[in-house]
């Protein structure tokens, strides 16, 4: 499977947007990761709807947008609307989540559900073959920046191997804390699509940055 990169935009310089979703159009990024956090299922405030409406004017890949908030079924349309093209819930964030995914494919988006860090893999077994992709955690969510969590390799070959067992090519994303050190013992675990926030952003040359990682994950 081809090796996708998600540069998360949280990490971005608000002050000059625009200018960093042109150098993700102009790289070999994939995906734009947009983290929409509400300070109730995570301690932390990100965006809203006229950021990520500002983005998307000025994207030219798709956005994946991973949704950290309470009840995400009372937005799903709203997501949509203003250009989603992936949307991601928490398992931990929705009760009825078969109605929740089934509410995203109905908007036309593709559907993927998430779990925080140690939320066990096995919960997403009966659910599987709805999701697009899955996104494992591998920090607690909330904030960019943080130290990876080893337990996520672990996490990944498991899911890899309920997914292979059912015969699917559901997408396995990583979240939080990925750089060179650890991109290629994920791929060799069963990972196939990384967001990475300050490892690009913080770095001199974004664009290169995001080329060795990519270069990295499909050696
Ligand atoms: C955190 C977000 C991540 C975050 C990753 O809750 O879901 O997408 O931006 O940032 P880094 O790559 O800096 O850990
Ligand atoms: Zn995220």
């Amino acid at each position: 499977m081809n090796k996708l990169i998600a540069p998360s935009i949280l990490a971005a310089d608000f002050g000059n947007l625009q200018r960093d979703v042109e150098m993700v159009n102009n790289s070999d990024a994939d995906w734009f990761h947009i983290d929409v956090m509400d300070g109730h299922f995570v301690p932390n405030i990100s965006y809203g709807m006229p950021v990520i409406q500002a983005i998307k004017k000025h994207a030219k890949k798709p956005l994946d947008v991973h949704l950290m908030i309470e009840k995400p079924e009372r937005y799903i349309e709203t997501f949509a609307k203003i250009g989603a093209d992936i949307i991601t819930v928490h398992y931990e964030s929705t009760i009825h989540l078969h109605r929740t995914l089934s509410q995203i494919e109905a908007t036309g988006c593709k559907a993927g559900v998430v779990l925080n860090l140690t939320t066990p893999v096995s919960v997403l077994e009966d659910i599987l073959s709805k999701c697009y992709m899955v996104l494992l955690m591998s920090i607690n969510p909330g904030f960019g920046g943080q130290k990876f969590e080893d337990i996520t390799y672990n996490r990944v070959k498991k899911l890899r191997k309920m997914i292979n067992d059912q015969g699917l090519s559901t997408r396995i994303e990583i979240d939080g804390g990925v750089s060179n050190k650890n991109i290629e013992a994920l791929v060799d675990a069963g990972a196939d699509t990384f967001v990475a926030g300050s490892y690009i952003f913080k770095s001199n040359n974004q664009i290169e940055t995001i080329r060795d990682l990519k270069a990295l994950a499909n050696s």
